[in-house]
């Protein structure tokens, strides 16, 4: 049964003593409040950490109180309950087919009304962070699937599919791979990486990633942005700094990584991502191009995800249309996989304006075919990767820091409901 968000307890009480009974339906492996977790971003340890903090502060007052305040009795209380699925948007985008997905990682979903928000209203998840590189492979002899694993069960339960982000990308490189740019610290600074060994490291890594979640994951981000915005190759230790042995050849050294993802998992859908190739400009074309070559030569490409991360004044949604429809035509699907739509403030003229945009990308995916995955970068305000990227900006996301429904919610929701065509996905 899914929980209602509307029926949690009062936010005074709801993470003492319920989280354990709300925890116990599903086969979720949460971390350990003490475990150091959060390796891969200090912003989610600090947020979580003082999370913890308040849970546990509030812990000790409801303890204090509660046997003149009824507060243990009043918590206890289940917090699930049915409720309308077509006023979410999980339900309302299920009659178009359409997935609606957002991007999680784990101990976000200590948090209940987090958590509830999660189950109520998406069909699909993806790994945030859990699955980047430094995450997943801290050591060179050592993976931490701890994050992911628990993003399957709970993905499993709630009947979710699971999107696994990403294999090969220039960022969130363990110390072992990026020390010193590529000296190779496991064996000195002085041994530099080559391309043979660097082959091997990559090979060994996506192969034993993606079989461990083979028959999970439907769609992996095998490599992720790779195109400079003039559509050359972007500089990095895997293209040629020194490479996986293909430095100087264009594309090839992605259509490698394919290749080892598809034979360690060959039922699973596999992407390239990029941000700012949503319409048509140089890089979109440069994907493009990629795209066909790949499919001409057998390579296993089956879409390409495009990011979304836009400001309000976004205006190019006819050649958004017209990219995912050339993409299509190659026989690709196309996702939007990090959507969000950043504002400078929250006033009620920046929300609506917020409001559109994303009502108008939805209505973009719903009409294209090719399109079959709307997915933001997160779910609230309150956790979103924005104000620390973008100087100056935040309120990207349909819920608020409070897990209030935005006026981009409501326009989303709207829509899915109204739309009375059925894209034929
Ligand atoms: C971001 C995360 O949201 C942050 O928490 C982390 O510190 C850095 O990475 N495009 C991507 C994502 O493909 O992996 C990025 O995620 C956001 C931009």
């Amino acid at each position: 049964m899914w929980e209602s968000l509307d029926n949690l307890p009062d936010v005074s009480c709801e993470h003492v003593d319920n989280q354990p009974d709300a925890l116990k339906a599903d086969t979720l492996r949460l971390k350990s409040n003490d475990e150091p977790t959060m390796s891969f971003d200090c912003r989610l340890a600090k947020r979580t950490r003082s999370f913890e903090q308040v849970t546990r502060s509030v812990a000790v007052i409801c303890g204090m109180l509660l046997s003149t305040i009824g507060c243990r009795k009043e918590v206890r209380e289940p917090i699930t309950q049915k409720f309308d699925a077509a006023q979410t948007l999980r339900g309302a985008a299920e009659k178009h087919h359409l997935l609606m997905g957002a991007a999680v990682d784990s101990p976000y979903l200590n948090d209940a009304r987090y958590r509830a928000t999660v189950i109520q209203e998406y069909s699909a998840l993806e790994t945030a962070n859990e699955l980047k590189f430094d995450a997943v492979h801290p050591k060179p002899e050592s993976y931490d699937f701890s994050g992911a694993d628990a993003l399957v069960a709970f993905a499993r339960t709630n009947s979710m599919k699971l999107r696994a982000h990403n294999l090969l990308w220039h960022r969130s490189l363990p110390n072992w791979i990026a020390v010193n740019d590529w000296m190779h610290a496991q064996n000195g600074p002085s041994t530099p990486w080559t391309p043979e060994t660097l082959n091997k490291v990559l090979a060994e890594h996506i192969a034993t990633v993606v079989r461990r979640y083979r028959g999970e994951v439907y769609a992996w981000d095998v490599v992720n942005e790779p195109f400079n915005e003039d559509g050359s190759m972007r500089s990095s230790i895997w293209y040629e700094k020194p490479g996986i042995g293909f430095a100087g050849e264009g594309t090839k050294y992605i259509a490698q990584a394919l290749i080892w993802a598809h034979a360690a998992d060959p039922e699973a859908r596999l992407f390239v991502n990029e941000y700012n190739a949503e319409t048509l400009n140089k890089k979109s074309d440069a994907m493009y191009e990629m795209a066909r070559d790949f499919l001409r030569q057998g390579v296993p490409l089956n879409g390409i995800g495009m990011q979304m991360h836009v400001e309000s004044d976004f205006n190019s949604f006819e050649d958004l249309s017209k990219n995912i429809q050339r993409l299509g035509r190659l026989g690709l699907e196309v996702q939007f996989t990090e959507v969000d739509v950043r504002l400078r403030d929250d006033s009620d003229v920046s929300l609506r304006a917020q409001a559109d945009i994303y009502e108008r990308l939805l209505n973009v995916c719903l009409r294209e075919s090719a399109c079959t995955l709307f997915q933001t970068w997160g779910i609230t305000d309150r956790y979103s990767f924005i104000p620390e990227t973008f100087r100056g900006y935040g309120w990207a996301l349909p819920f608020d820091e409070n897990y209030k429904k935005k006026p981009a919610y409501n326009a989303m929701l709207k829509q899915l409901q109204l739309q009375s065509k059925v894209a034929e996905h």
